[in-house]
């Protein structure tokens, strides 16, 4: 099996897209779909970066404590690809998209669905990346009736929120 093989077959996962923020001065963010919830009791959640990124420098390195986990809509595409380093858009996301903090000091984007905003509880070595488990200090809904951001087969696209489908009123 080679890598690509793999790519090829976890790309037909259909996931949601994450922006990851980092409480690092300045602020870090990264595009992320391997997240998911781990724990309700305590509450952790995870996310896997890759070696080669600067989100992991920076937390392995001391530079951030903590991460924000951002659930994009699809309007917020545009830092998906910002963070993924897909566009050379020169945008200043920070400072062009509203920003709230919540517990941590990581940036929560307030135009996302949702946030998760996290302490790192654990770090663990795989392979070429490490899961970052993060203790939930904090988590709350912003925008959660716009569509949501999705990844699939290497594209983007979106999913409509039920209580705008249809009928177009709310269930
Ligand atoms: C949809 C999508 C999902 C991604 N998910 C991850 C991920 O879960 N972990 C990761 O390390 N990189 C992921 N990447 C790649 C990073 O976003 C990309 O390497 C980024 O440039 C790293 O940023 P940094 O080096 O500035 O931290 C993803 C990219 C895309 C487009």
């Amino acid at each position: 099996m080679t890598d690509i093989d793999l790519r090829s077959v976890m790309g037909e996962f259909a996931t949601g897209v994450t922006a990851v923020t980092l409480d690092s001065e300045p602020p870090h963010g990264i595009t992320v779909n391997a997240f998911s919830s781990v724990s309700l009791d305590p509450p952790l959640v995870l996310v896997c970066f890759d070696h080669d990124t600067d989100a992991h420098r920076k937390l392995a390195g001391g530079e951030a404590e903590h991460y924000c986990v951002n659930i994009l809509t699809a309007g917020q595409r545009i830092l998906g690809e910002h963070f993924a380093g897909m566009t050379d858009d020169g945008l200043e996301p920070f400072e062009e998209h509203p920003t709230e903090t919540a517990a941590t000091g990581a940036p929560v984007f307030s135009e996302s669905l949702g946030y998760v905003d996290c302490s790192v509880h654990e770090a663990v070595e795989a392979g070429d990346h490490t899961i970052y488990i993060g203790r939930v200090e904090a988590a709350g809904l912003r925008e959660s009736d716009s569509d949501a951001l999705t990844f699939y087969e290497s594209d983007w696209g979106s999913i409509p929120d039920e209580s705008t489908t249809a009928t177009g009123h709310e269930e």
